[in-house]
């Protein structure tokens, strides 16, 4: 690791995820250690396939820490490619036991890293029963979508990383996100969206070396 600022951001990583989610550094750490079998799981499937996984282990690590410590039932993600993160939140749904999670992809051919590339492939027969693939712009989808649920516990966006599109995708989930108001975003460094929603709404939020988790200050 040569980066010192994701050297740091690493060290500290289970204190911070542990304090923005109101939990105990000993449950974080479980968390991470239990989501190594998933990522190994994907490695071995990414690699059968001669595909390679574009996010490190440690985003997923914290994304999964996050469904497990928060136990969501009703989640939104927009931005799916080969499903990665799909199979990283549908796998600690399975282990909280409940949860249901809708995913949008507008089924862009850049992302598709291998031949026979279907969104979402990576997710196993098993995991589908509480998915919900939606190929769509989510430009299009995600309004429809937010009404018809009427009430999401977390969104998670890996979409289209441009500004406007990020701050589109938070201002529409908004008004639908339960008392936690917890959003997940990738590449929040790529422009000041994240941290800017973040800031106007007052939440708490950390970054996790691009990986943003942002939490209502005041519920418990
Ligand atoms: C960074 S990749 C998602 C990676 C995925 N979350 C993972 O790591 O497992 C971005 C995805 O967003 C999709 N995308 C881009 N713009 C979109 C839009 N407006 N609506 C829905 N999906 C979009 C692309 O097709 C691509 O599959």
């Amino acid at each position: 690791m040569k980066n010192p600022e994701f050297l740091s951001q690493y060290t500290t990583r289970t204190g911070r995820l542990a304090h923005v989610l109101k939990t105990s550094d000993a449950e974080i750490k479980g968390y991470f250690d239990e989501s190594t079998q998933y990522w190994n799981e994907i490695q071995e499937k990414l690699t059968k396939h001669g595909a390679k996984e574009r996010m490190g282990p440690e985003r997923l690590q914290i994304l999964y820490a996050c469904i497990r410590s928060l136990k969501p039932n009703i989640m939104v993600e927009t931005g799916v490619a080969g499903g990665s993160t799909s199979y990283m939140i549908l796998s600690a749904m399975q282990k909280n036991g409940k949860g249901d999670l809708t995913s949008i992809d507008i089924d862009n051919p850049i992302w598709h890293d291998h031949q026979n590339y279907q969104v979402g492939w990576l997710v196993t027969e098993e995991l589908r029963k509480n998915w919900n693939l939606v190929i769509e712009d989510s430009k299009k989808e995600l309004p429809v979508l937010v009404k018809s649920l009427k009430q999401i516990d977390i969104f998670f966006h890996d979409s289209d990383h441009s500004y406007e599109h990020m701050m589109f995708e938070f201002n529409t989930v908004w008004p639908f996100l339960s008392s936690d108001k917890i959003i997940l975003a990738d590449d929040i460094n790529l422009n000041s969206s994240f941290v800017k929603f973040s800031s106007q709404h007052k939440l708490h939020f950390e970054k996790f070396y691009g990986f943003g988790v942002a939490k209502n200050k005041l519920t418990e």
